[in-house]
């Protein structure tokens, strides 16, 4: 049993954004920016985080850390009276709603988190190709090719499949022996390393003429540019980014030590979240911008920033030193997911933590197989442009996620107990927080949930357009 396992508040911030951190800012944020149109996309997302993500964060923060539990036992104690708010609104009882629905919630968050798992590992098998690229470069006499490394990547499947095992197993062994607090320090500890880095490149990038038009794209909010599904699109990367809707964050609140301020938490995380992403975004829409040929889609990290290795000097180091951090990065995600399963399987199946990571970790194996072949035996599988992974990765973060974080909110705002919920969130001592409190069911009750909602039908209206 972890509980409680966090001793530090810094030890906390650290796991949380370790496993926030990911493929997520620097991988999927690029190019689902590029999708979208550019700075109008960048403004809505920003807004969300801070707006929508935050809250949700937090909500799912003092969820775990009340029930001390991960989110799907966390539904089940909350059908005990003491922790339970026995709603009753004009007839409709929650709490009853909440006995048939509640399970199913939980289980859906937790397959969600297996599929993300999955095409995760892909793209982190991505990751460790070009690492070893980059690292045997350095005794290859022809040294780097960033496109015939891509090319040879995409077109073999089985080299994928490998990849995708390696670094499954990896996470698994990781989680099953219990090492996962210390790796996710780990990653925590290399966030001003990698931050680094991204200053170095965003200085190089910065110095290319392409960098005003860069800019411009990013910042200079055109709104025609969105379409009707943006809202959903932004709002499913925001939870996407901060783990939120995974029961990621249940699961992480459920190991807070008492006295931790859960609204800061959440609040250091989304800034620190979406700093990295905006910055992300500065050193690859330069690249993109300057690019001869047409970059798009979910190879649009693996286009642009290798090609700036092979022209800056000392190239392959940097090379070297930026996918050992991004894969750093992408292994506290993956560990995030995969505990945030084996934690709510071993609580609730009463099966080991081992167990529950191998099984896990099989059954994300074959779930891995399709998006692991899409850029080659499956290439031909498409829906407009988009392949297999692309279509994976959009239902699950544009239609799940968002419909998961929705679900777990309004058990934070109706099910759960309101002088549970206040203790939690606010400290005593602070008039601020208690006023901060009342702001913040406001938000989830009254902005974030319709807000979502109206997000859900306008996708639903672009996806019968597009029929
Ligand atoms: N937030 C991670 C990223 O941006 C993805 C993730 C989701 C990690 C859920 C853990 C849990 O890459």
């Amino acid at each position: 049993m972890r509980r409680g396992a966090w001793g530090t508040r810094l030890g906390f911030y650290l796991a949380a954004i370790g496993s926030a951190f990911g493929l997520g800012n620097l991988w999927r944020f690029p190019y689902v920016v590029a999708e979208n149109g550019g700075g109008a996309f960048v403004l809505l997302y920003v807004l969300l985080v801070f707006l929508i993500g935050m809250p949700f964060l937090i909500g799912e923060l003092i969820l775990g850390k009340a029930t001390r539990s991960s989110l799907v036992l966390a539904i089940r104690k909350l059908n005990q009276r003491s922790l339970n708010s026995e709603l009753v609104q004009s007839g409709f009882k929650y709490s009853e709603a909440f006995k048939t629905l509640g399970p199913i919630l939980g289980y859906f968050s937790l397959l969600i988190a297996l599929l993300v798992l999955a095409y995760y590992a892909v793209i982190s098998g991505w990751v460790m190709h070009y690492l070893v690229h980059f690292s045997t470069a350095l005794i290859r006499d022809e040294g780097f090719n960033p496109s015939s490394t891509l090319t040879a990547l995409l077109s073999n499947g089985w080299l994928q499949l490998a990849l995708t095992s390696a670094h499954l197993l990896i996470v698994m062994i990781v989680v099953a022996k219990d090492v996962e607090e210390g790796i996710e320090r780990w990653v925590g500890y290399m966030m001003p390393v990698f931050g680094l880095f991204m200053f170095i490149l965003a200085y190089h990038t910065m110095s290319l003429e392409s960098s005003g038009a860069a800019l411009r794209y990013l910042l200079y909010p055109d709104f025609s540019k969105l379409s009707v599904s943006s809202l959903g699109q932004a709002l499913g990367h925001v939870f996407f980014t901060l783990s939120v809707g995974f029961g990621t964050m249940v699961t992480f609140g459920s190991y807070l030590r008492d006295k931790a301020y859960t609204p800061m938490a959440g609040f250091r995380v989304a800034t620190v979240d979406s700093l990295i992403s905006v910055f992300a975004g500065m050193v690859i829409f330069p690249l993109v911008l300057i690019s001869q040929s047409p970059v798009s889609g979910p190879d649009m990290l693996f286009q642009t920033v290798p090609s700036l290795f092979d022209r800056m000097p000392g190239g392959i180091w940097f090379g070297i030193g930026f996918f050992i951090c991004l894969y750093l990065a992408a292994l506290g995600a993956c560990i995030g997911l995969l505990e945030t399963i084996v934690s709510n399987l071993s609580e609730r199946l009463r099966i080991t933590r081992v167990q529950a990571a191998i099984g896990t970790v099989g059954i994300c194996f074959v779930a891995a197989i399709l998006p692991a072949l899409s850029t080659s035996t499956f290439s031909g599988v498409q829906w407009g442009d988009k392949g297999l992974l692309e279509l994976l990765d959009s239902a699950l973060i544009n239609w799940c996620l968002p419909i998961a974080a929705l679900a777990i909110s309004q058990v934070v705002c109706y099910v759960l107990k309101e002088d549970i919920k206040k203790a939690e969130f606010a400290d005593p001592e602070s008039i601020s927080s208690m006023k901060l409190y009342s702001h913040w069911v406001f938000v989830l009750k009254w902005l974030a949930s319709p807000l979502i909602v109206i997000a859900l039908i306008l996708q639903l209206v672009g996806l019968l357009r597009s029929l």
